[in-house]
């Protein structure tokens, strides 16, 4: 098992070109099953949930293989039509291969899927598409069977899942006839993949992620420093932008960039309100309050997305911030000063916002569950070292 080793207060400076985005490149693996062909993927991040998704279409019968940046998935002539459940429990995400397989095979079968611990993330809405598009579901112990010809159906979500979507629009492709999807999410993780099934068969290029820029903007905000982030669409990024700027940084946004600069102190924020793209994305909550710690006054955050996303609240507390939780609220009183801890990831972005209150702490902090940032972030540790962060993973 790995850990981080962060000494804090170094000033950060530097730029960073930032990975492909997992939330986009999953569901685009998921959809190399449709192609009967070779597809190359670009600028495709190595991430341990990638490496889940490649195995899954291994064991699918694709010859899918990493070169360089690149991932080659050859979907030809599969075979298989389930997903085992080592594998579906390695990956939450991995119910997006639903809609895929079934498209594909005529045929589905998977277990409950694993992932963060957010509290509870039903899959109702992603069940209720496949039903839409005339998939039969029949569930039984923790285990999914899906089969039937899909045709075409106008589907409504209740509300805008963005796996829920990405699943619908992948059955949708297989089916006869035209669907429909109102009120469907409308991250830019969706829209990659729409580019993505546009062009099936040809070379796609991963888009920078949203939420990777988040962590090395919150790390200048809380380590202080200048810090430019390239590779990135800065129209996903402007509520979290606003956010910041309102902190005290300075946040300038270029054709492909986005540059921070923080020598001030922080400043406490108004209040933060997580919800479905273009409002203030939910993965971007915990590691903006991990710089919010040190912010003069306070700043309240509204969790709207996710029930049980304030885990990294205790361990932030260990570096002696000061949050209160209440249900969906955590009201955030700002501290002069963080200092080192041992603490502890528990899950993806709120480990990463744990290594973001490190770098501004006073003092060595070590930070274990390093594996659920590997989920999600291609050598974190290695490009906040160029930036002149001293973490070591040991
Ligand atoms: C995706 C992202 C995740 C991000 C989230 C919200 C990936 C791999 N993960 O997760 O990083 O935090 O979007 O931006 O892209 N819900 C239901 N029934 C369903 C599905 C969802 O009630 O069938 C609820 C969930 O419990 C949650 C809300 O809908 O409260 C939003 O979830 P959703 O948008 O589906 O998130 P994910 O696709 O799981």
């Amino acid at each position: 098992m790995s850990a981080y080793i962060i000494e804090g207060g170094h000033p950060l400076d530097g730029s960073v070109r930032i990975h492909g985005a997992k939330n986009s490149v999953l569901p685009i693996l998921a959809a190399c099953l449709l192609a009967p062909g070779e597809c190359v993927i670009h600028n495709c991040p190595e991430l341990s949930d990638v490496a889940a998704s490649l195995d899954i279409l291994r064991h699918l019968g694709c010859r899918a293989e990493r070169q360089g940046d690149a991932v080659v998935v050859d979907a030809s002539a599969p075979t298989g039509w389930d997903v085992p459940d080592a594998l579906m429990r390695e990956m939450r995400s991995s119910v997006i291969f639903l809609g895929a397989i079934l498209g594909r095979m005529g045929r589905a079968e998977l277990c409950a899927p694993g992932g963060c611990e957010l509290g509870p993330r039903p899959i109702d809405l992603h069940l209720g598409a496949i039903r839409g598009l005339g998939g039969r579901i029949t569930e039984d112990g923790g285990g999914l069977r899906a089969e039937g010809a899909l045709r075409g159906a106008d589907l409504v979500l209740s509300l805008p899942s963005v796996g829920a979507t990405e699943n619908a629009m992948l059955a949708a492709v297989c089916a006869a006839g035209t669907t429909t999807i109102t009120n469907a999410a409308r991250e830019p993780e969706i829209v990659d993949l729409q580019g993505f099934l546009r062009a099936i068969g040809a070379k796609v290029h991963g888009a920078g992620s949203s939420v990777i820029t988040v962590a090395y903007l919150a790390a200048a905000a809380s380590a202080g420093g200048t810090v430019e982030v390239t590779g990135v669409d800065y129209r996903h990024l402007s509520t979290v932008s606003a956010v910041l700027r309102e902190a005290g940084c300075d946040v300038q946004s270029g054709a492909e960039s986005i540059r921070l600069r923080r020598d001030g102190p922080l400043q406490g924020v108004r209040p933060v309100r997580t919800a479905p793209y273009p409002g203030f994305p939910t993965d971007a909550q915990a590691p903006l309050m991990a710089a919010l710690t040190r912010g003069k006054g306070c700043t309240v955050f509204v969790e709207n997305i996710f029930e049980s996303r304030y885990r990294h609240v205790d361990e932030l507390s260990r570096m002696g911030a000061d949050i209160r939780v209440e249900g969906r609220v955590a009201v955030v009183y700002g501290v002069p000063r963080l200092h080192g801890a041992q603490v502890r990831a528990t899950d993806l972005r709120g480990g990463a916002a744990l290594a973001v209150a490190a770098l501004g702490a006073e003092g060595r902090s070590e930070l274990t569950g390093v594996h659920h940032i590997d989920r999600g972030y291609q050598s974190l540790e290695g490009d906040l070292r160029r930036l002149g962060a001293e973490i070591r993973r040991i």
